[in-house]
């Protein structure tokens, strides 16, 4: 056996299939799903477990499970290069789940920004998967071993938590799971609403405060008009003071490549008009492509479940493996002794 053959990283992350995929989630994550295909090991996931933390609609939510695959597809990932599958098609989701539920702490789940968030949202229906939330999502990541996890800024607790997790449980039993590390977007790993900026842009907010990836391009111009700025009418990096600008700014930055003083010096003094129209621009063609895309595949119904298919394989292969090391490991009985 050769024992030098160098092994490529392997990537994971997530989405929930849920509402209509934002700019937040292209900028935070899709995006980079899509650079790291050739160097990288990755299996991208929709996460239709973890929607259910909030209730939903059966017929929508299958809609959404198929249109956000859709979308996974149309912004150029290809599902032979990379693992893309359904949370669900994968059993030992649950069950590593339910293991790493007994390495993970009361007060370390009480601690999670976004179950207090959510349960402040939704306070007539905090139930204990909207608590468990970030161990299944720690589960997703060291089933596949995974050492990097593209994300968004708000999910870095979560990634911290999942890290915890694993030098804990290797703490006991030795080294049987890698302790992935974050991968964060230079500029927008954190996109804000457009309504009111100090918040993040969520699909879960009402229609206006966000940027769907499949917006057409007059929506986009219109809802960027209408974003939240300030009266100043200046072009200037400042997200505590000015965090309207800041955030349009951001986007523009992450789409266009240009830094912060070239945006400045580009737009300031002509009002914010010219600005908003360039941020619009540059989300529209950003988009334009993914969504010309999404309209083909998604027609391609067989397509999309040959794609589901074979990503449930190829998932289910890698995570029967960990779980015969977990199970080993803790002591559970195999079925063949
Ligand atoms: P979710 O839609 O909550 O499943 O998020 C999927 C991915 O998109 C995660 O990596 C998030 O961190 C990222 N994400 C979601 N909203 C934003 C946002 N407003 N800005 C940047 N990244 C985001
Ligand atoms: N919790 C993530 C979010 O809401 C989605 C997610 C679930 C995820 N499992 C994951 C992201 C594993 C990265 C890795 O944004």
């Amino acid at each position: 056996m050769e024992a030098n053959i160098q092994q490529k990283k392997r990537i994971f992350s997530g989405i929930q299939p849920t509402g209509q995929l934002t700019l937040g989630n292209y900028i935070g994550a899709l995006r980079n799903f899509k650079l790291l295909e050739d160097e990288y090991d990755c299996l991208y996931s929709i996460v239709d477990m973890h929607a259910l933390t909030v209730r939903q609609n059966p017929a929508e939510l299958r809609k959404a499970c198929l249109r956000t695959m859709a979308i996974f597809l149309a912004s150029g990932l290809d599902p032979q290069k990379n693992i893309i599958y359904f949370q669900s098609h994968v059993h030992e989701h649950a069950e590593l789940n339910w293991y790493l539920s007994c390495f993970t702490y009361m007060g370390e789940l009480q601690r999670m920004t976004q179950f207090k968030d959510k349960s402040a949202k939704h306070a007539d229906n905090i139930n204990a998967g909207l608590f468990t939330y970030p161990v299944l999502m720690a589960a997703d990541i060291l089933l596949y071993m995974s050492d990097m996890v593209p994300i968004g800024a708000d999910q870095k607790q979560h990634l911290e938590l999942a890290r915890n997790i694993a030098q804990r449980f290797n703490g006991v039993y030795g080294d049987v799971f890698v302790v992935p590390e974050g991968y964060f977007p230079k500029v927008g790993a954190r996109v804000m609403s457009l309504q009111d900026p100090t918040r993040k842009m969520s699909k879960s907010d009402p229609e206006e405060t966000y940027i769907a990836i499949l917006d057409k391009p007059d929506v986009i111009r219109r809802k960027m008009r209408r974003a939240k700025t300030d009266s100043e009418n200046c072009v200037e990096f400042d997200p505590e003071n000015r965090p309207g600008v800041s955030n349009l700014m951001s986007i523009l930055s992450a789409l266009s490549g240009m830094s912060m003083e070239e945006i400045s010096e580009t737009y300031s003094g002509k009002g914010y008009g010219p600005f908003k129209d360039a941020v619009a621009d540059s989300v529209i063609s950003a988009l334009e492509p993914i969504q010309n895309e999404y309209e083909r595949i998604s027609a391609d119904k067989a397509y999309l479940e040959s794609v589901m298919q074979d990503g449930a394989d190829r998932a289910s292969r890698i995570a029967h493996k960990t779980m015969l090391k977990v199970r080993k490991k803790l002591g559970i009985a195999p079925l063949k002794l």
